[in-house]
């Protein structure tokens, strides 16, 4: 695997591949802190390009908080250690002030997609996430980029930007991995202990639930849905602090009064023992 440090060193292998039609890349965009959610990204990529560059980058502009930027796990070394497990032929590193130079000033924005939901409770987070993905589309100028579907809200912002742009890049949308008890993987999960990890559990109970009030009882109403959704994160323990629960269409994400099963996005959040977690699921 190589790894790359340098935006100009990455531009050029970019420049390269782009010029050679046998060559298909797939990114995967991170943060590090690789888990096996990563892994199936990982996976997807190498079914869907020949060539896949992981990216690790903290990336501060999509931190509402010091704190939250602060403790976010980083773990290079092992992060590096498993992407070598899975054959990944590029790893991109960039350092922070070359991503962010001094003066640095223009980011992106999706409008209100990027505003509502988590983006009301992360002012600026969306303006991050797209900043710093279209920066990494510009220096790799990947074929396909790959991200999960937990980040259900991302995942919705950064494809109306590839539109909007006519950025070149495909965007491909992967499943969440998740626990045996239904925990869905995050690389903040470490920060968890085991009691917060068990509390946790409420958010994918909550979408749980609502998967079987529509399908087994064919209640499509999202008041009550989101009743049971908010109740089901409420009553999960005294480490929980519910955030928001929503139900919203999958491409504008406008609140939906009924469940319209092939367009819904279930998206719920919380605070674990101070740890910001979500989830979401598709109906
Ligand atoms: O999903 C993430 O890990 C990040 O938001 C991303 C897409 C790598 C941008 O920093």
């Amino acid at each position: 695997m190589e790894i790359v440090n340098s935006i100009e060193d990455m531009t050029e292998l970019g420049r390269l591949w782009k010029s050679d039609p046998n060559t298909t890349v797939a990114c995967v965009p991170t943060m590090g802190a690789l888990h096996k959610g990563h892994g199936r990204l990982i996976s997807q990529a190498q079914e869907l390009g020949n060539l896949v560059v992981v990216t690790n980058f903290v990336n501060p502009l999509q931190f509402d908080r010091e704190d939250d930027l602060k403790s976010y796990p980083r773990t290079p070394e092992e992060d590096k250690a498993v992407c070598r497990k899975m054959n990944v032929q590029y790893y991109f590193e960039p350092p922070a002030e070359e991503m962010f130079p001094h003066g640095f000033l223009t980011t992106v924005n999706v409008a209100h997609l990027g505003t509502r939901i988590e983006g009301e409770s992360r002012p600026g987070h969306f303006r991050g996430v797209c900043s710093i993905v279209l920066k990494l589309f510009n220096i790799i100028q990947p074929d396909i980029a790959l991200f999960g579907y937990k980040d259900a809200q991302q995942l919705v912002v950064i494809q109306h930007m590839v539109r909007d742009l006519n950025l070149p890049v495909q965007v491909v949308g992967v499943p969440t991995e998740r626990e045996k008890s239904g925990l869905a993987l995050s690389s903040r999960n470490v920060l968890l202990t085991d009691e917060q990890k068990k509390q946790a559990l409420c958010l994918s109970r909550a979408l749980k639930r609502v998967h079987f009030l529509v399908k087994k009882q064919n209640i499509t109403h999202s008041g009550e849905l989101l009743q049971a959704m908010r109740s089901a994160i409420s009553s999960a323990g005294d480490e929980v602090e519910f955030d928001y629960a929503r139900i919203v269409s999958r491409v504008s994400l406008e609140d939906l009064s009924y469940v319209e099963r092939g367009n819904t996005l279930l998206l719920v959040a919380a605070r674990v023992g101070g740890v910001r977690l979500i989830d979401s699921s598709r109906l």
